[in-house]
């Protein structure tokens, strides 16, 4: 879809002092038709990145290439994006604001309207549309301003942590619309997180990036798989010494309150949960540890 070629990002912060490097000798490849997840901690350059790709500022060397045979104005016009901090005219009702971008996109206004329709029954948000911005809750401006990168049906979107600020249902939510937007419309998805589990959720590819520079791009599972192995966290009615025999698959036992668990490999869950069985311990849920951002960019750092 693009192709970064060793972008470099310096800010001048103090006249006096050397400029401060927010992107160094970054190069990747966004690959058509899938959903990337854009990695990276707090600071990490992510932002910035999306800035320079978007051509809101201009990097210090490097270049991008936008996809092969389409002219950089054909890109652009589709091309969604919501920004991690929107700015919204409060004043504007939210079908007044979704009809100005459709306008902006130059729709049609049946085409803006079937859209408007669509996205925010989708996004959950079409009982809100003839409300004053003002009134919305940050929850449902995120719903809003995600509706507006996909009035124009666009081949690529672009979202600068498009999760955050958001309860479970509505990050449910977001990533099944992420996942539709991509399976029923073809659309390629770019969007930033620090969060790996909702990467990993719902993209193939990731860009990991740390400091400013590239640690890892490729498939989302070999990023995972290369990491250490996946722990396994299971709740359990009681904790007693029958399940000696099963104690060196156990990596951690846990007493939270009365709630008991136990830790284990992924690859010895099937063994203890047998021993489980055999001492008539019974489970209250099972689940999969995820790794955090910190783990995988170690890992990836050696
Ligand atoms: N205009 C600017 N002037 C000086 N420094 C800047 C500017 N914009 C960004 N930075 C610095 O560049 C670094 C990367 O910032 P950026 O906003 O890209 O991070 P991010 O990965 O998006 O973080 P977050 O997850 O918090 O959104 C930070 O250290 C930030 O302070
Ligand atoms: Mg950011």
């Amino acid at each position: 879809m693009f192709t970064v070629k060793n972008i470099r990002k310096e800010f001048i912060v103090d006249f006096w002092k050397d400029p401060f490097v927010a992107l160094e000798d970054l190069s990747f490849e966004l690959e058509k038709g899938k959903i990337t997840g854009f990695l990276g901690a707090n600071g990490a350059g992510k932002t910035t990145f999306l800035k320079i790709l978007l051509r809101f500022i201009q990097p210090s060397s490097g270049e991008i290439s936008y996809l092969d045979g389409v002219s950089t104005n054909d890109f652009f016009k589709n091309l969604g994006y919501m920004p991690e901090r929107p700015y919204y005219y409060e004043y504007l009702t939210g079908r007044e604001f979704l009809r100005y971008c459709g306008k902006l996109q130059n729709l049609k206004s049946d085409k803006i309207d079937k859209a408007i329709d669509f996205w925010t029954h989708e996004l959950k948000v079409n009982f809100a549309l003839d409300r004053n911005l003002k009134s919305y809750s940050k929850g449902m401006l995120q719903r809003i301003g995600f509706a507006s990168a996909l009035l124009h049906d666009p081949s690529l979107v672009v979202l600068d942590e498009p999760l955050s600020g958001l309860d479970p249902m509505g990050r449910k939510e977001f990533k099944d619309i992420l996942l539709k937007v991509n399976q029923e419309f073809g659309c390629t998805v770019f969007f930033s997180s620090h969060i790996v589990s909702d990467v990993e959720e719902v993209s193939e590819n990731v860009v990991v990036i740390d400091k400013g520079s590239l640690v890892y791009q490729g498939n989302i599972n070999s990023l995972l798989d290369q990491s250490a192995s996946k722990l396994v966290k299971i709740e359990v009615d009681r904790v007693s010494d029958e399940l000696q025999k099963a104690e060196h698959q156990i990596i951690e036992k846990m007493t939270i309150g009365s709630r008991n668990y136990l830790y284990c490999y992924k690859e010895n869950q099937e063994k203890l949960i047998k021993e489980m069985a055999n001492s008539s311990i019974n489970i209250i849920s099972l689940n999969q540890e995820s790794y955090s951002l910190e783990e995988v960019v170690y890992k990836l750092n050696g």
